[in-house]
């Protein structure tokens, strides 16, 4: 997407030294615009871990390339298959919840165990990893497709006054490599002339509604209101909302839904106001292994810092503040999960589908368990 009218990817290797990958670092956005310089596997284990990259998208493709530094590193040692496989034991405890991780370790570890040579291993990470990049794009572009005609369906009963999406968190191109998830059918919108308002959920307590999602929609020109994640239902009762489009960071192939903590309380205010709720998805986000979210998934923990403080920019500085009293225990669950039967519908890159085991494996029926 563009920034100040120049295309970014959010993830890219530098072109003049393939050592290097580069990535937004998006612990300062909004405020600073920094991009930062990957050159070892630990390096990028702690960009994932410690959120510099961050959503199931981009977590994949951080991870990919990871896998790629790290057979770089195990080239110029005596142990490549020990040394790969350490790394990928690293990458894969940085982050749990969403899937798109291991999945991009599990295809690098394969494709690579094809090749002979450790030189061969090695051009063959960094085609997977590209692979693996390009097409996150890909299909987050083919969402935005799809995604547009339920909008245009919507927006022509509107008579020309604007369709209101709210969405959650940051399913945005910060979230992948480009395009987005759950925004990529809004800017496929607004790139062709429907009128469209977002409601954007601040998205406690890491905030990247307001940091993240608000920034990208104002350097798209996409109008839109940051509110308080509590007021989501408040706006549903009044009839403010056309319908939601979020995105998930795992979704078990019987169509339950792994996302960040408070989407399955807009769910339910989404069924009890009958307004669409749409969660948009690559099918890399998808585990054909896992039969029940609720019991399976497993949902991230954070530090309670995240949850006693709030952090922000202040004189040109990032300051953190503390909120809640210092004695009180704090509980931060990073995710939730939706059931299946209060999703109206995924927008994957081969179309919408329904939240369900036979809908599902049928629009993939080569990953079907
Ligand atoms: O903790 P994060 O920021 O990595 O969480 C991921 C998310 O941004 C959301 O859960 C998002 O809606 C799904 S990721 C495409």
């Amino acid at each position: 997407m563009k920034i100040r009218g120049k295309h970014f990817r959010t993830i890219w290797l530098e072109p003049d030294d393939q050592r290097v990958v580069r990535l937004i670092d998006q612990r300062f956005l909004p405020h600073r615009f920094v991009i930062e310089e990957v050159r070892t596997v630990d390096e990028m284990a702690t960009a994932i871990r410690e959120m510099h990259v961050r959503g199931a998208g981009l977590i994949g493709a951080s991870a990919g390339y990871g896998m790629y530094l790290a057979a770089l590193e195990a080239g110029s040692r005596n142990s490549f298959e020990k040394d790969l496989s350490g790394a990928a034991a690293q990458l894969r405890a940085t982050r749990p919840t969403a899937v798109n991780l291991s999945r991009a370790i599990a295809r690098q570890l394969e494709n690579i165990a094809e090749a002979r040579t450790v030189a061969e291993k090695v051009v063959i990470a960094l085609r997977t990893a590209n692979l693996i990049a390009d097409e996150d794009a890909e299909h987050c572009r083919m969402i935005g497709q799809h995604g547009l005609a339920l909008i245009r369906k919507i927006a022509e009963t509107k008579r020309n006054k604007a369709v209101n999406v709210l969405t959650h968190c940051n399913a945005g191109w910060l979230a992948f490599v480009d395009y987005g998830s759950a925004t990529a059918p809004i800017y496929a919108a607004h790139d062709n002339g429907l009128p469209l308002h977002v409601w954007v959920t601040e998205t406690r307590p890491r905030n990247q509604g307001s940091k993240l999602t608000a920034w990208e929609l104002g350097e798209h020109g996409v109008p839109h209101t940051v509110i308080a994640d509590s007021a989501a239902g408040h706006l549903m009762q009044r009839g403010e909302v056309d319908l939601l489009i979020v995105g998930t960071d795992r979704t078990t192939y019987t169509g339950d839904v792994a996302n960040k903590v408070g989407t399955y309380l807009k769910a339910l205010a989404a069924k009890a106001n009958h307004v669409p709720f749409y969660v948009a998805l690559p099918s890399s986000s998808i585990d054909w292994k896992m039969r029940d979210g609720l019991k399976e998934i497993p949902i991230e923990q954070r530090g309670p810092e995240e949850i006693k403080n709030a952090d922000g920019w202040f004189d040109g500085q990032h300051i953190t503040v503390r909120i809640a009293p210092n004695e009180s225990p704090a509980a931060n669950y990073g995710f939730d999960v939706t059931p299946r039967h209060l999703v109206t519908g995924l927008i994957t890159e081969r179309g919408v589908c329904e939240a369900n085991e036979k809908s599902i494996c049928s629009a993939f029926p080569e990953c079907a368990p």
